[in-house]
């Protein structure tokens, strides 16, 4: 796809176009992936991040959070309790450190996890960057999929959303290193970003294109109150910020269309059917939230994020209604692998 034509269509803004361009995304899924959604659920480790994003509720410079970490236990219990509902995957994701204890303390829950749930339960890490020896090693102790977000593909605008020992080389070193080691690759980007033109957007398409990555994870950002960005809170406009992620979305489901696109949390903060608006416009993953309702408030990356109160159970339940309204099915005991990994490996 050429540039000024994803511009085009991230600029589209009259209602029956924007319908036309979401029925022609789903078009493109149902014939290429399905209308089985994955679950992954997700557990988030721990909000104890060493880095400062300017725009992340839980940086190291919010003073307001209580930092905590799952114990050993906890963890295994929610894989456990996922393999158990039949899910094919879990995601484990926590705020960024690379120090032995937590290096060694994710290889014990792979290991750990792989005997529970007899290596069947897929596992996918969001866990920042990391050393090769670490991926090396969390990969042959059996996570296979990565994901971590560049947050924009323009260099210039990640040095104005990151302090400058932040380094957008360094994340894309980690990108073709995870791919390297075979990893199903997922990367992503923050959409409606402070200083984000349509022109970017069109950038990061054509960055996810010419990396060739398995899986997207995107989702609109939401300015926090105890960031740098505080003062975007009031007269943030969640329908606009709403229109461009499914925008996007519906783009890369057209340029890319054996990827895994997730329909991420943050697009229900924004509106109640949010998340099925995702799949409607192209994506075909769902992460339902597994962590124990204790921990869950503390982990805000953004204002309004949704589920705070639910439990795991309730969320699933929740979600499996959400999926069958709009017409779809859920791909129980199947890893869901990226189409597009599995074409790349054969
Ligand atoms: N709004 C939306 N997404 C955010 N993230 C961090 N802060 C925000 C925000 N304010 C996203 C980043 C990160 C992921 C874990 O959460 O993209 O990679
Ligand atoms: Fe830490 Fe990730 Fe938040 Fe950055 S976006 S401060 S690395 S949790
Ligand atoms: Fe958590 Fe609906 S997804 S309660």
């Amino acid at each position: 796809m050429k540039t000024q034509d994803m511009i085009s269509m991230l600029n589209l803004k009259d209602p029956d176009e924007l319908d036309l361009l979401f029925k022609q995304a789903y078009a493109v899924k149902k014939h290429t992936v399905g209308t089985n959604v994955y679950f992954r659920g997700i557990i988030e480790l721990s909000n104890i991040c060493t880095k400062n994003c300017f725009y992340c509720g839980i940086r190291k410079g919010n003073t307001e959070v209580q930092r905590y970490m799952m114990t050993f236990e906890e963890v295994i219990e929610a894989a456990v309790w996922s393999h158990e509902q039949g899910y094919g995957s879990i995601v484990i994701q926590s705020g960024e450190r690379s120090d032995a204890e937590f290096t060694g303390f994710i290889s014990s829950l792979l290991k750990e996890i792989q005997i529970r749930t007899n290596g069947e339960l897929g596992i996918t890490l969001s866990l920042g960057e990391q050393t090769e020896d670490t991926y090396r090693q969390w990969f042959e102790l059996g996570a296979h999929r990565y994901l971590i977000r560049i947050e924009t593909s323009n260099p210039i605008l990640y040095h104005t959303l990151h302090p400058a020992d932040h380094s957008w080389s360094k994340r894309i070193e980690c990108i073709r290193t995870l791919k390297r080691l075979a990893y199903q690759t997922g990367t992503g980007v923050m959409i409606g970003l402070p200083g984000q033109t349509v022109e970017h957007l069109a950038e990061d398409i054509q960055f996810f294109m010419d990396e060739d990555i398995d899986m997207i994870g995107m989702g609109p950002f939401i300015p926090h109150h105890g960031t740098p960005y505080h003062n975007l809170v009031n007269g943030f406009d969640g329908e606009a910020a709403l229109e461009r992620a499914l925008k996007m979305i519906a783009v890369c489901r057209i340029a890319m269309p054996d990827i895994n696109i997730a329909s991420t949390t943050a697009l229900q903060a924004l509106n109640p059917t949010g998340r099925e608006m995702g799949l409607l416009a192209g994506a075909n993953i769902i992460m339902p939230n597994i962590t124990d309702t204790k921990y869950r408030a503390s982990y805000t990356l953004y204002e309004g994020k949704p589920c705070l109160d639910e439990n795991a159970s309730q969320c699933i339940g929740c979600l499996e209604n959400r999926i069958t309204s709009i017409g779809e099915s859920i791909g129980y005991r199947q890893w869901g692998d990226s189409l597009h990994y599995v074409n790349r490996k054969s």
